[in-house]
């Protein structure tokens, strides 16, 4: 199966969040992924459970929250009582990865771990089993709206090695700088999902922009399946 694509709220006009929701959806988003910031981790503040909980009411699809945070540990259950089912912490910042992704499975949510764009594959390598899912930044967090940095692609192709090798079942996401014109190269470099942000709300037509997403990386899955 091809990557699907999770719309990042991040870019939405939040006074209109539920309807740009619901467009997303239409346009066939398969999750709504939620950028939460703390101004201490990144340099930028946003939502939190409360906006979670805003979000698990107007859509069935998975909520997938994003922590950029400091102490996850203090948190991870509030926004799984919010309704996230997808949870990932960042390895630079959760000093004790294990029993932190244990807590978010505890709680009932999937459990994933993010790296910055320079944080190596390597620091993966023990807690890779443990994770659900694996979120490669495609740009230093904080901001919507930057351009993918494109070594990073590489990076996703090497794990997706891994984890084929390992016989695990890891998801990949990737997130930061995707746009119409970069991917079908994203799709290519082996993810399962993809979050685009300003690509989505940034277009004032959600549904459209979703749809013309979908569309390029399933026609990139078509192709793989001829060739
Ligand atoms: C960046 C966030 C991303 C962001 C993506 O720190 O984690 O999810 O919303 O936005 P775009 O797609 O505009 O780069
Ligand atoms: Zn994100």
């Amino acid at each position: 199966m091809g990557a699907v694509i999770a719309p990042s709220i991040l870019s939405a006009d939040f006074s209109r969040l539920g309807a740009d929701i619901k467009d997303a959806e239409a346009g066939g988003a398969a999750l709504i992924h939620v950028d939460v910031m703390d101004g201490h981790f990144v340099p930028n503040l946003t939502v939190g459970p409360a906006v979670t909980r805003a979000v698990r009411k107007v859509t069935q699809l998975p909520v997938d929250c994003h922590l950029m945070i400091e102490n996850p540990d203090h948190y991870v259950a509030e926004f799984a009582e919010a309704g996230a089912d997808m949870i990932s912490v960042h390895v630079e910042v959760a000093r004790h990865l294990e029993r932190t992704l244990q807590a978010i499975k505890d709680a009932g949510a999937k459990a994933g771990v993010v790296l910055n764009p320079a944080t190596p594959l390597e620091s993966l390598s023990e807690i890779l089993p443990v994770a659900d899912f694996v979120l490669l930044m495609s740009v230093n967090p904080g901001f919507g709206g930057q351009k993918l940095i494109p070594w990073v692609l590489d990076k996703a192709l090497r794990l997706r090695q891994s984890i084929d090798r390992m016989g695990l079942s890891t998801r990949i996401e990737i997130d930061g700088g995707v746009t119409l014109d970069n991917v079908e190269q994203v799709a290519a470099a082996g993810v399962d999902i993809i979050v685009a942000g300003s690509a989505v709300f940034g277009s004032g037509d959600a549904r459209g922009a979703t749809s013309a997403l979908v569309r390029k990386v399933a026609a990139l899955a078509e192709q793989g399946r001829r060739a």
